[in-house]
Protein backbone atom coordinates (compact mmCIF):
# COMPACT_ATOMS: atom_id res chain seq x y z
CA UNK A 1 0.00 0.00 0.00
CA UNK A 2 1.23 3.47 -0.87
CA UNK A 3 1.95 5.93 1.95
CA UNK A 4 -0.12 8.56 0.87
CA UNK A 5 -3.06 5.78 0.81
CA UNK A 6 -2.09 4.29 4.19
CA UNK A 7 -2.62 7.95 5.55
CA UNK A 8 -5.73 8.93 4.57
CA UNK A 9 -7.34 5.59 5.21
CA UNK A 10 -5.66 6.35 8.92
CA UNK A 11 -7.07 9.82 8.97
CA UNK A 12 -10.29 8.75 7.75
CA UNK A 13 -9.86 5.73 10.56
CA UNK A 14 -8.97 8.40 13.66
CA UNK A 15 -11.13 11.48 12.17
CA UNK A 16 -14.87 9.37 12.47
CA UNK A 17 -13.90 7.90 15.48
CA UNK A 18 -12.56 11.23 17.37
CA UNK A 19 -15.60 12.96 16.09
CA UNK A 20 -17.50 10.19 18.03
CA UNK A 21 -21.79 10.93 17.72
CA UNK A 22 -23.57 13.97 18.76
CA UNK A 23 -21.12 16.98 17.95
CA UNK A 24 -22.70 20.20 16.54
CA UNK A 25 -23.08 19.00 12.48
CA UNK A 26 -21.67 21.99 10.93
CA UNK A 27 -18.49 22.43 13.24
CA UNK A 28 -18.01 18.93 12.08
CA UNK A 29 -18.54 19.39 8.60
CA UNK A 30 -16.21 22.68 8.70
CA UNK A 31 -13.63 20.02 10.66
CA UNK A 32 -14.21 17.51 7.92
CA UNK A 33 -13.52 20.58 4.90
CA UNK A 34 -10.23 21.34 6.67
CA UNK A 35 -8.82 18.08 6.56
CA UNK A 36 -10.39 15.84 3.54
CA UNK A 37 -10.12 18.85 0.47
CA UNK A 38 -6.95 16.85 -0.71
CA UNK A 39 -3.55 18.23 0.86
CA UNK A 40 -0.46 16.89 -0.07
CA UNK A 41 0.24 15.13 3.23
CA UNK A 42 3.71 15.29 3.33
CA UNK A 43 3.88 15.49 6.79
CA UNK A 44 2.39 12.13 7.56
CA UNK A 45 3.98 10.47 5.02
CA UNK A 46 7.42 11.62 6.07
CA UNK A 47 6.28 10.77 9.69
CA UNK A 48 5.10 6.79 7.72
CA UNK A 49 8.17 6.35 6.14
CA UNK A 50 10.97 7.22 8.96
CA UNK A 51 9.04 4.91 10.67
CA UNK A 52 9.48 2.35 8.05
CA UNK A 53 12.96 3.01 8.29
CA UNK A 54 13.11 2.52 12.47
CA UNK A 55 11.34 -0.98 11.49
CA UNK A 56 7.43 0.37 12.38
CA UNK A 57 7.19 -2.35 15.00
CA UNK A 58 3.74 -0.37 16.70
CA UNK A 59 1.97 0.44 13.00
CA UNK A 60 -0.87 1.92 14.93
CA UNK A 61 0.79 4.49 16.92
CA UNK A 62 2.73 5.48 13.70
CA UNK A 63 -0.76 6.14 12.05
CA UNK A 64 -1.76 8.26 15.05
CA UNK A 65 1.42 10.02 15.40
CA UNK A 66 1.13 10.70 11.28
CA UNK A 67 -2.60 11.92 11.80
CA UNK A 68 -2.07 13.90 14.78
CA UNK A 69 0.51 16.07 13.05
CA UNK A 70 -1.87 16.38 9.67
CA UNK A 71 -4.50 17.64 12.09
CA UNK A 72 -2.18 19.96 13.56
CA UNK A 73 -1.09 21.13 10.14
CA UNK A 74 -4.72 21.88 9.34
CA UNK A 75 -5.82 23.63 11.90
CA UNK A 76 -3.12 25.75 10.97
CA UNK A 77 -3.77 26.48 7.82
CA UNK A 78 -7.57 26.91 8.73
CA UNK A 79 -6.63 29.63 11.35
CA UNK A 80 -4.04 30.96 8.82
CA UNK A 81 -6.41 31.52 6.06
CA UNK A 82 -8.68 33.77 8.93
CA UNK A 83 -9.33 37.50 8.16
CA UNK A 84 -7.20 38.36 11.16
CA UNK A 85 -4.27 36.35 9.06
CA UNK A 86 -3.72 36.41 5.33
CA UNK A 87 -7.77 36.53 4.39
CA UNK A 88 -7.62 34.23 2.08
CA UNK A 89 -10.71 32.75 0.43
CA UNK A 90 -9.38 29.68 -1.05
CA UNK A 91 -7.31 26.83 -0.07
CA UNK A 92 -6.50 24.08 -1.75
CA UNK A 93 -8.89 24.66 -4.69
CA UNK A 94 -11.84 25.27 -2.43
CA UNK A 95 -13.49 28.04 -0.75
CA UNK A 96 -11.27 28.10 2.42
CA UNK A 97 -12.62 26.99 6.13
CA UNK A 98 -14.18 30.90 7.09
CA UNK A 99 -15.61 31.42 3.52
CA UNK A 100 -17.39 28.08 3.49
CA UNK A 101 -18.77 27.63 6.94
CA UNK A 102 -18.26 31.82 8.57
CA UNK A 103 -15.65 32.99 10.74
CA UNK A 104 -16.70 31.97 14.78
CA UNK A 105 -16.79 28.37 12.99
CA UNK A 106 -13.13 28.30 11.54
CA UNK A 107 -12.18 29.54 14.96
CA UNK A 108 -13.82 26.05 16.94
CA UNK A 109 -12.62 23.65 14.22
CA UNK A 110 -9.03 24.82 14.39
CA UNK A 111 -9.32 24.49 17.81
CA UNK A 112 -11.22 21.45 17.38
CA UNK A 113 -8.81 20.09 15.31
CA UNK A 114 -6.02 20.62 17.72
CA UNK A 115 -7.66 19.00 20.00
CA UNK A 116 -8.51 16.05 18.24
CA UNK A 117 -5.00 15.93 17.23
CA UNK A 118 -3.45 15.41 21.14
CA UNK A 119 -7.31 13.12 21.86
CA UNK A 120 -5.82 10.56 18.56
CA UNK A 121 -2.28 10.20 20.18
CA UNK A 122 -3.53 9.14 23.85
CA UNK A 123 -6.16 6.63 22.51
CA UNK A 124 -3.39 5.14 20.56
CA UNK A 125 -0.90 5.02 23.06
CA UNK A 126 -2.45 3.55 25.64
CA UNK A 127 0.19 -0.02 25.23
CA UNK A 128 3.48 2.03 24.52
CA UNK A 129 3.35 4.98 27.75
CA UNK A 130 7.22 5.58 27.20
CA UNK A 131 6.38 6.62 23.90
CA UNK A 132 3.30 8.02 23.78
CA UNK A 133 5.12 10.70 26.53
CA UNK A 134 7.89 11.19 23.96
CA UNK A 135 5.45 11.54 20.71
CA UNK A 136 3.06 14.03 22.70
CA UNK A 137 6.18 16.14 23.98
CA UNK A 138 7.66 16.10 20.06
CA UNK A 139 4.42 17.09 18.60
CA UNK A 140 4.03 20.53 21.37
CA UNK A 141 7.22 21.48 20.10
CA UNK A 142 6.27 21.71 16.30
CA UNK A 143 3.30 23.26 17.48
CA UNK A 144 3.93 25.60 20.92
CA UNK A 145 6.25 27.71 22.16
CA UNK A 146 9.05 29.00 21.92
CA UNK A 147 9.87 26.94 18.18
CA UNK A 148 7.03 25.88 16.66
CA UNK A 149 3.67 26.90 14.44
CA UNK A 150 2.56 29.62 17.02
CA UNK A 151 5.46 31.36 17.54
CA UNK A 152 6.22 31.24 13.72
CA UNK A 153 3.07 32.59 13.53
CA UNK A 154 3.56 34.99 15.93
CA UNK A 155 6.50 36.57 14.52
CA UNK A 156 4.49 38.21 12.02
CA UNK A 157 2.84 40.35 14.95
CA UNK A 158 6.90 41.48 15.65
CA UNK A 159 8.29 44.60 13.98
CA UNK A 160 11.24 42.66 13.16
CA UNK A 161 11.86 39.06 12.53
CA UNK A 162 14.73 37.03 11.06
CA UNK A 163 13.53 35.02 7.78
CA UNK A 164 14.94 31.95 8.84
CA UNK A 165 13.74 31.82 12.85
CA UNK A 166 10.31 32.77 11.09
CA UNK A 167 10.43 30.10 8.74
CA UNK A 168 11.68 27.70 10.60
CA UNK A 169 9.27 28.02 13.16
CA UNK A 170 6.62 28.27 11.04
CA UNK A 171 6.84 25.70 9.26
CA UNK A 172 10.11 23.73 10.00
CA UNK A 173 9.57 22.54 13.05
CA UNK A 174 6.37 20.50 12.51
CA UNK A 175 8.69 18.92 9.79
CA UNK A 176 10.85 18.31 12.59
CA UNK A 177 8.21 16.54 14.73
CA UNK A 178 7.30 14.58 11.44
CA UNK A 179 10.47 12.85 11.06
CA UNK A 180 11.50 12.36 14.70
CA UNK A 181 7.87 11.05 15.23
CA UNK A 182 8.43 8.54 13.12
CA UNK A 183 11.32 7.18 14.89
CA UNK A 184 9.75 7.97 18.38
CA UNK A 185 6.83 5.48 17.39
CA UNK A 186 9.19 2.90 16.86
CA UNK A 187 10.78 3.61 20.07
CA UNK A 188 13.87 5.04 18.82
CA UNK A 189 15.77 7.75 19.32
CA UNK A 190 14.73 10.72 17.20
CA UNK A 191 17.90 12.65 17.04
CA UNK A 192 19.26 11.19 14.09
CA UNK A 193 16.32 12.18 12.09
CA UNK A 194 15.74 15.65 13.19
CA UNK A 195 18.01 17.24 10.51
CA UNK A 196 15.90 15.75 7.43
CA UNK A 197 12.74 17.32 8.84
CA UNK A 198 14.50 20.93 9.63
CA UNK A 199 16.22 21.26 5.77
CA UNK A 200 13.17 19.47 4.42
CA UNK A 201 10.51 21.94 6.31
CA UNK A 202 12.81 25.41 5.51
CA UNK A 203 13.01 23.97 1.99
CA UNK A 204 9.03 23.67 1.99
CA UNK A 205 8.73 27.25 3.20
CA UNK A 206 11.13 29.02 0.55
CA UNK A 207 9.00 26.79 -2.21
CA UNK A 208 6.42 28.26 -0.77
CA UNK A 209 7.89 31.74 -1.08
CA UNK A 210 8.91 31.05 -4.52
CA UNK A 211 5.56 29.83 -5.50
CA UNK A 212 3.62 32.77 -4.52
CA UNK A 213 5.64 34.69 -6.78
CA UNK A 214 5.93 32.39 -10.18
CA UNK A 215 2.78 30.18 -9.73
CA UNK A 216 -0.78 30.83 -10.07
CA UNK A 217 -4.01 30.49 -7.85
CA UNK A 218 -5.54 28.03 -9.92
CA UNK A 219 -2.85 25.56 -9.94
CA UNK A 220 -1.79 26.03 -6.04
CA UNK A 221 -5.24 26.12 -5.27
CA UNK A 222 -4.60 29.61 -2.99
CA UNK A 223 -3.91 32.94 -3.23
CA UNK A 224 -0.72 33.86 -4.78
CA UNK A 225 0.99 37.40 -4.08
CA UNK A 226 0.57 36.86 -0.59
CA UNK A 227 3.75 37.79 1.36
CA UNK A 228 4.21 41.35 -0.71
CA UNK A 229 0.74 41.84 -0.02
CA UNK A 230 0.82 41.52 3.63
CA UNK A 231 4.49 42.79 3.66
CA UNK A 232 5.22 39.05 5.00
CA UNK A 233 9.18 38.54 5.32
CA UNK A 234 9.53 36.37 2.42
CA UNK A 235 12.85 34.20 0.54
CA UNK A 236 12.18 35.77 -2.74
CA UNK A 237 11.97 38.97 -1.58
CA UNK A 238 15.01 38.70 0.90
CA UNK A 239 17.33 37.07 -1.85
CA UNK A 240 16.18 37.62 -4.78
CA UNK A 241 14.05 35.18 -7.15
CA UNK A 242 16.92 33.04 -8.30
CA UNK A 243 18.73 33.61 -4.78
CA UNK A 244 15.91 31.85 -3.56
CA UNK A 245 15.69 28.86 -5.99
CA UNK A 246 19.09 28.66 -5.42
CA UNK A 247 18.69 28.47 -1.38
CA UNK A 248 15.99 26.11 -1.90
CA UNK A 249 18.26 23.58 -4.24
CA UNK A 250 20.65 24.16 -1.83
CA UNK A 251 18.40 22.97 1.07
CA UNK A 252 17.06 20.15 -0.52
CA UNK A 253 20.87 18.64 -1.34
CA UNK A 254 20.95 19.09 2.54
CA UNK A 255 17.79 17.55 2.83
CA UNK A 256 18.89 14.49 0.90
CA UNK A 257 22.57 14.40 2.07
CA UNK A 258 21.08 14.07 6.15
CA UNK A 259 19.29 10.66 5.49
CA UNK A 260 20.66 8.86 7.83
CA UNK A 261 22.06 5.16 6.80
CA UNK A 262 19.88 2.67 7.02
CA UNK A 263 18.00 0.36 4.68
CA UNK A 264 15.05 2.08 3.45
CA UNK A 265 17.95 5.79 2.33
CA UNK A 266 16.87 5.54 -1.50
CA UNK A 267 12.96 5.81 -0.71
CA UNK A 268 13.81 8.46 1.84
CA UNK A 269 16.02 10.30 -0.88
CA UNK A 270 13.69 10.10 -3.59
CA UNK A 271 10.85 11.38 -1.63
CA UNK A 272 12.94 14.29 -0.88
CA UNK A 273 13.81 14.35 -4.69
CA UNK A 274 10.18 14.02 -5.82
CA UNK A 275 8.69 16.43 -3.18
CA UNK A 276 11.64 19.01 -4.68
CA UNK A 277 10.12 18.45 -8.41
CA UNK A 278 6.64 18.83 -7.27
CA UNK A 279 7.47 22.09 -5.31
CA UNK A 280 9.12 23.97 -7.87
CA UNK A 281 9.08 22.30 -10.95
CA UNK A 282 11.80 22.92 -13.70
CA UNK A 283 8.90 23.74 -16.21
CA UNK A 284 7.34 26.14 -14.08
CA UNK A 285 10.77 27.73 -13.12
CA UNK A 286 11.92 28.01 -17.19
CA UNK A 287 8.29 29.49 -18.11
CA UNK A 288 8.48 32.43 -15.81
CA UNK A 289 12.10 33.14 -16.74
CA UNK A 290 10.98 32.75 -20.30
CA UNK A 291 7.91 35.58 -19.85
CA UNK A 292 10.13 38.04 -17.76
CA UNK A 293 12.99 37.55 -20.78
CA UNK A 294 15.43 37.04 -17.84
CA UNK A 295 18.56 34.36 -18.68
CA UNK A 296 17.24 31.30 -17.31
CA UNK A 297 19.38 30.09 -14.02
CA UNK A 298 21.39 26.84 -13.97
CA UNK A 299 19.52 24.99 -11.53
CA UNK A 300 16.16 25.14 -13.90
CA UNK A 301 18.75 23.69 -16.94
CA UNK A 302 20.31 21.07 -15.18
CA UNK A 303 17.05 19.09 -13.37
CA UNK A 304 17.99 17.53 -9.92
C1 LIG B 1 1.18 24.85 3.10
O1 LIG B 1 1.57 23.55 3.42
C2 LIG B 1 1.60 25.81 4.13
C3 LIG B 1 3.02 25.78 4.45
C4 LIG B 1 3.40 25.54 5.64
C5 LIG B 1 4.03 26.05 3.44
P1 LIG B 1 1.44 22.40 2.36
O2 LIG B 1 2.04 22.84 1.06
O3 LIG B 1 1.95 21.13 2.95
O4 LIG B 1 -0.14 22.33 2.16
P2 LIG B 1 -1.12 21.13 1.84
O5 LIG B 1 -1.31 20.38 3.10
O6 LIG B 1 -0.52 20.27 0.75
O7 LIG B 1 -2.38 21.83 1.39
C1 LIG C 1 1.39 29.12 6.53
O1 LIG C 1 2.23 30.03 6.06
C2 LIG C 1 2.13 28.32 7.54
C3 LIG C 1 1.34 27.96 8.67
C4 LIG C 1 1.91 27.71 9.75
C5 LIG C 1 -0.11 27.91 8.59
P1 LIG C 1 1.79 30.85 4.78
O2 LIG C 1 0.71 31.79 5.13
O3 LIG C 1 3.01 31.41 4.17
O4 LIG C 1 1.28 29.65 3.89
P2 LIG C 1 0.15 29.62 2.77
O5 LIG C 1 0.80 30.21 1.56
O6 LIG C 1 -1.03 30.39 3.27
O7 LIG C 1 -0.14 28.16 2.57
MG1 LIG D 1 0.41 33.07 6.77
MG1 LIG E 1 -1.25 32.01 4.37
Amino acid sequence: MSLLLRVEQALSHHFDQAVGIGAPPRLVAAMRHAVFSGGARIRPQLCMAVAAACGDDAPELTHAAAVSLELMHCASLVHDDMPAFDNADTRRGHPSVHKAFSEPLALLAGDGLIVMAYRVMLQAGAQHPKRLLALMDNLTQGVGLPHGIVAGQAWECETSADLGQYQRAKTGALFVSATCAGALSCGHAPEPWASLGAYLGEAYQVADDIRDVIADAASLGKPVGQDALHARPSSAQALGLEGAIAHFDHLVEQAASSVPACSHRDMLRQLVQHEAERLVPKALCEGYFKDHASAIPARVRTPH
